[in-house]
């Protein structure tokens, strides 16, 4: 791998990395740009306020020496001499006059330093001067060709009727302002890199303070990933965004819990409601192998009650599975049309018999037009059949059982009513638990396991609808069931 890649992968690979790393990026280049932007304006600012001044100096000279210039006489050269003598003394620059052809008349430097421009000298082809003779005011920034450092030179044409007669020229060197730029420079840079070391510590602060709960619950996901250990929570201490993600993560864990709880409870209750009858089916067996079945009458007794055991066994078996089913089964599979008339009708047919049975009176109210609603016609007739067994097992015998409809704009409300025993109060809150029954004693003999409602109000659920219970002790019971129904294009 590359090392730009390296750098690449490096970078994504934790969020500290992209903040910090983000952030410096922008501080830098954004103090770079003012860092650039200042420099370029003092420079800029202090050339032309030097331009300016010396551009007013030479003016000032020129009107001293114009006479001394159209002379050419040693005399007039001495004046001109002084003259720029006292006022590089005084200004503290370097003052050349040149006469028209480019000779050098004066130069303050002539004395002291390893004389800048000779006298005599032509210099002529230097560009200022060049441009000056030629009638034009010129300014020029270069390095001087004597000692290399850069300079401001001002060229002055000095005229005199109309024509020119010479040039003053002076030059200032740059190296004391290039020199306080450099020192700004240093500055700025110390100011570039103090904001990055705080911006550093502050934002590896504010990203470890972030990402140290994300930290957390990754490593909760792994463990639980791993060992499917679902004790531990993530301390929640924060009350922003962060917080609210680690308290949405606590409640997932809680419901993660709650449904582990549900299914030890749902297995434990499963196995001892299978044991009950196969313990009994056996002393059944032995007792007719010991010698019950000799007696004919005995022996019927025995069977008849073995047919029992094993027909709640059967029936505890079936809703077994049909709650397996319905825990493995997708929501969306549940699409096909279903009549509602025909699957309460087959409903009512299947535990007529049962109702017979007992003398009780099947009141129906069917809804009078075919009402069709979106889901699983198998599934909503086993809630259908699931209430009217209910509504027939615990009514005594001559009792009623009525089945009221009503459609309104979007759903269908079904009412399932009794004259039977009632639920207390107490029972009523969790009678739709998985094997919850409100009679122990009573529903061992008749064989409910209490898992009916359970399984009813799932397929209800599913189908996006409600169902809900009133009962009186000793009156009766009714079931509400609300069902959208579908929605006619
Ligand atoms: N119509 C009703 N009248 C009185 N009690 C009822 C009625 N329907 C349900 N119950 C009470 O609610 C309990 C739970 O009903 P559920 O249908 O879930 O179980 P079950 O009838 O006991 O067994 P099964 O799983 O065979 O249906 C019943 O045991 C019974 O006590
Ligand atoms: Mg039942």
């Amino acid at each position: 791998m590359g090392f730009v890649q390296q750098i690449y992968s490096w970078f994504w690979k934790t969020l500290v990395n992209q903040l910090l790393f983000t952030y410096l990026f922008v501080i830098a280049f954004a103090l770079a740009i003012v860092t650039f932007w200042a420099l370029f304006t003092i420079k800029s600012e202090s050339i032309r306020d030097l331009r300016n001044s010396l551009e007013v100096e030479s003016v000032h000279l020129a009107l001293e020496i114009d006479s001394d210039l159209s002379l050419d006489s040693p005399q007039a050269t001495a004046r001109i001499q002084s003259a720029v003598d006292r006022h590089a003394s005084r200004l503290g620059v370097s003052i050349t006059v040149v006469n028209k052809s480019g000779h050098v008349l004066a130069d303050s430097d002539d004395r002291d330093s390893a004389a800048v421009e000779k006298e005599g000298e032509n210099i002529s082809d230097e560009p200022e001067i060049n441009d000056a003779l030629g009638g034009i005011m010129a300014f020029y920034q270069r390095n001087s060709a004597k000692n290399r450092a850069e300079w401001l030179y001002v060229a002055y044409p000095v005229r005199s009727v109309g024509e020119t007669v010479g040039v003053i020229r002076i030059g200032v060197p740059l190296t004391g302002l290039n020199q306080r730029l450099n020192q700004d420079l240093i500055f700025f840079l110390e100011i570039i890199v103090a904001t990055l070391v705080t911006t550093a510590l502050i934002s590896l602060w504010l990203a470890r303070r972030f990402t140290q709960p994300i930290r957390h619950m990754s490593e909760l996901s792994r463990q639980i990933a791993l060992s499917g250990d679902i004790t531990t929570l993530v301390p929640v201490q924060r009350k922003d965004e962060i917080g609210e993600l680690v308290s949405s993560f606590n409640q997932m864990i809680d419901r993660l819990r709650e449904e582990e709880k549900l299914k030890h409870e749902f297995i434990a209750n499963a196995s001892h409601e299978l044991k009950t009858p196969t313990m009994a089916i056996s002393s059944v067996v032995e007792a007719l192998q010991a010698g019950a079945a000799e007696d004919p009458e005995l022996r019927q007794k025995f069977l008849v009650s073995l047919e029992n055991l094993v027909e709640r066994q059967a029936s505890l078996l079936r809703d077994l599975l049909d709650i397996a089913q319905l825990d493995v089964s997708q929501k969306n599979q549940w699409q096909e049309d279903v009549n509602l008339a025909e699957t309460l009708n087959e409903a009512i047919e299947q535990i007529r018999p049962q109702a017979e049975k007992k003398n009780i009176r099947l009141n129906i109210e069917m809804p009078d037009v075919a009402h069709i609603i979106v889901g699983n016609g198998i599934q909503l007739q086993r809630a259908f059949i699931n209430l009217l067994t209910n509504a027939v097992n615990y009514t005594p015998a001559n009792g009623e059982v009525n089945l009221g409809s009503n459609v309104l704009d979007h759903h269908v409300e079904l009412r399932i009513e009794d004259t039977g025993s009632g639920i207390d109060p107490k029972d009523l809150p969790h009678i739709f638990q998985r094997f919850y029954r409100a009679d122990r004693a009573r529903t061992r003999t008749s064989g409910g396991t209490g898992l009916g409602l359970a399984i009813t109000r799932e397929i209800i659920v599913r189908h996006q609808g409600r169902i809900e219970v009133q009962s009186t002790l000793g009156e009766g019971t009714t079931f509400s069931v609300w069902l959208p129904l579908r929605r006619e294009i």
